[in-house]
């Protein structure tokens, strides 16, 4: 038995909406193998919890959530909601915010490429001032504080010292003042990592150089909108949206793990979700949320055996989401 981990973990769940559920059993079916002495409980998230309980994040889940080891969670989101006042999006931004996860981990891997997005999550302009005016404009507003931009440096160049010791800070310091703000707070913090080799880029130069050259980059570090944008283009240049993974942290033990991708109701109901975003998630829960790193090493091994052998029609292949489950199991087995 680890010494780390209680041997009953408590792994909240949170299935969500469209193709959630779908790759939500594919990770419980394999974790029910792999670990079997985790405790896994499904609670009410988004779209789910609105119809039901009139909320996105119900109080409960909330409890529960800050009661757990780790959050596993599977994407949310309809467009039922898409006009409505209250959404399934609000939830998920409510739910970092309280767990104060504010370093998004967002790595992608493919052949040469292996870059890692530190996505700032809890500020920046999906949590400034927003409103109407009288005149009728609609206002969205861009605010960071110097200390919530140091600590997720921080944690980038923490990061990139472990990693390659490349460190990316991606801004808009030629108009905005948060990132000249934040260009400001990247020099300071990075005296106290003189072997990590930092640059700034500008985030439009950014979006170029990761759809042309993404090899070059090691860690990024930036803005939450900045960072939802570029992950998604990170995900598309190394194999899709089907196989990227995030990890979600703050500065306790508690973390929430969840693919990059939505809850795609374009294919929801066809059985046909690639799960592997959703198992890489696992896999950093594994890895950072349970200390479990040869359980990750595992599961992580498996998902690139699944991969070849029978990859869902996003990836060109005709397996459908079950099968590659079982592939992933007969890995494990094997
Ligand atoms: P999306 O990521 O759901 O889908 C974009 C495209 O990628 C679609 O064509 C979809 O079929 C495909 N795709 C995504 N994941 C896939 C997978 N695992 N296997 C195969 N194909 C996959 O983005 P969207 O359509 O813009 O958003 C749909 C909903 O999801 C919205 O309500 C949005 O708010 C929500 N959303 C939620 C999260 C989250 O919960 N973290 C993340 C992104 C979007
Ligand atoms: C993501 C999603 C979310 C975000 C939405 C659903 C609020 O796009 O996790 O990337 O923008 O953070
Ligand atoms: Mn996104």
């Amino acid at each position: 038995m680890s010494q780390k981990t209680s041997p009953r973990a408590r792994i909240v769940c949170l299935p969500g909406d469209g193709i959630g559920p779908e790759v939500m059993e594919v990770a419980q079916r394999v974790l029910r193998e792999l670990v079997p002495e985790l405790e896994l409980t499904d609670y009410l998230f988004g779209g789910v919890a609105i119809r039901a309980t009139g909320g996105s994040l119900p109080d409960e889940t909330l409890e529960a959530c800050r009661a757990a080891d780790a959050v596993l969670k599977a994407p949310i989101g309809d467009p039922e909601f898409d006009a409505a006042d209250i959404r399934p999006e609000q939830g998920m931004l409510q739910l970092r915010a309280e767990l104060d996860v504010y370093a998004n981990l967002r790595p992608s891997r493919l052949g040469s490429v292996d870059l890692l997005i530190v996505r700032e999550l809890v500020g920046g302009l999906y949590f400034g001032a927003s409103g109407v005016r009288e005149d009728g404009t609609v206002f969205d507003t861009m605010e960071y504080h110097p200390r919530q931009v140091e600590r997720v440096v921080r944690r980038a160049f923490e990061l990139a010292g472990g990693r390659r010791g490349k460190l990316t800070s991606v801004d808009k310091a030629n108009v905005l003042e948060t990132s000249r703000m934040w260009r400001r707070v990247v020099r300071e913090v990075a005296s106290d990592y003189p072997s990590v080799e930092v640059e700034d880029m500008l985030v439009d130069n950014a979006a170029m150089q990761l759809a042309s050259s993404p090899e070059q980059f090691d860690v990024i570090v930036t803005e939450n909108m900045f960072g939802d944008i570029l992950s998604d283009l990170a995900a598309a240049v190394t194999g899709g949206l089907g196989l990227a993974p995030s990890a979600s942290l703050g500065d306790g033990r508690l973390g929430i793990f969840e693919p990059v991708h939505g809850s795609a109701p374009d294919i929801a109901g066809r059985g046909i979700a690639n799960p592997a975003a959703m198992l890489r998630s696992t896999a950093l829960m594994l890895n950072h949320g349970l200390a479990r790193p040869e359980k990750a090493r595992a599961l992580e091994g498996a998902v690139d055996v699944a991969l070849r052998d029978a990859p869902t029609p996003d990836l060109a292949g005709t397996s459908t989401t079950a099968e590659f489950a079982d592939a992933v199991l007969a890995a494990l087995g094997g």
